[in-house]
């Protein structure tokens, strides 16, 4: 068992969810039995992160690039996508969490849309936990979008070159919108980032995992949360000073969190 501190948590988790293709090839099954399964391990863990107390959860579930997969595989995510949404729609409203989408979601089929954009609205009061997909999403894209929109501005004459400042291009970006993530955790053995969330990845933790997402268990993001919790966040700083800002994270009262404690599965809440 981890035993997690209560005090640190990372208030934003982010996940690069990978190896759903890889999962299913490991069975013999096609690579849309491994992202039904991925789907799966969405449900588990976006449960637990809530039960945990993550004030955010951001996943990377379609990025801009993997429209560019066989279509066949396209469709099956798509379907997949609108299934999970109708599935989770009442569990995210009586868990009071805030579902809302990141990326180009104009690009995704209207049924989904159709599903998404009236719960992203109607979860959003009082919430406990902002969920975030990143959906057709691209990390460069955002940023491009943003420095659009701040042209246009520009050029309009509303805003002068000078006023375009790291701050207001933040507020532009909207995978940053309730804050940078704190963990970035991506599952299923690789190394990098994959245009996922780069602005807000500036000071973020990373870490990567071996397990294929839909294996990505409980356990598995103990662990993830308890090797950031061993970290030391500097944001570029000297130790004293870093340590007084940013970073600890004091959203509980009791020293330690039994992790055995966090059911994962409806039947067990
Ligand atoms: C992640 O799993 C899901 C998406 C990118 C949509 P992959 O489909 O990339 O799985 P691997 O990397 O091929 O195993
Ligand atoms: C990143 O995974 C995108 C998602 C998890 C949605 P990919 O499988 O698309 O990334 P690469 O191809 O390994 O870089
Ligand atoms: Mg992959």
């Amino acid at each position: 068992m981890t035993v997690l501190e209560a005090r640190n948590l990372p208030r934003h988790v982010a996940i690069i969810m990978d190896g759903n293709g890889r999962w299913a090839e490991l069975q013999g099954r096609p690579r849309t039995a491994g992202h039904r399964a991925g789907s799966d391990a969405v449900r588990r863990i976006v449960r637990l992160a809530r039960r945990l107390g993550v004030e955010q959860l951001t996943l990377y579930a379609f990025s801009e690039q993997n429209w560019g997969r066989p279509q066949d595989e396209v469709e099956a995510l798509m379907a997949l996508l609108h299934e999970f949404l109708l599935s989770e729609r009442e569990e995210i409203l009586s868990n009071a969490i805030h579902l809302r989408a990141v990326g180009s979601v104009e690009r995704l089929p209207q049924p989904v849309r159709e599903v998404l954009e009236p719960l992203s609205q109607r979860s959003a009061p009082g919430a406990r936990m902002v969920l975030s997909l990143a959906l057709s999403y691209g990390g460069r894209e955002e940023i491009a979008a943003a420095a659009r929109t701040l042209a246009r501005k520009v050029a309009r004459g509303q805003l002068s070159p000078e006023d375009v400042t790291e701050e207001l291009l933040a507020a532009h970006i909207p995978s940053v919108a309730y804050g940078e993530p704190d963990l970035i955790i991506r599952t299923g053995g690789e190394f990098r980032i994959s245009n996922f969330l780069l602005w807000g990845s500036a000071y973020a933790e990373l870490f990567f995992s071996p397990t294929l997402w839909p294996d990505f268990a409980a356990e598995d993001l103990f662990q993830a949360i308890s090797a950031y919790q061993r970290r030391e966040r500097r944001f570029g700083l000297v130790p004293s000073v870093a340590s007084n800002g940013h970073g600890a994270h004091a959203n509980g009262s009791s020293a330690l969190v039994e992790t055995q404690a966090c059911p994962t599965s409806p039947s067990d809440s």
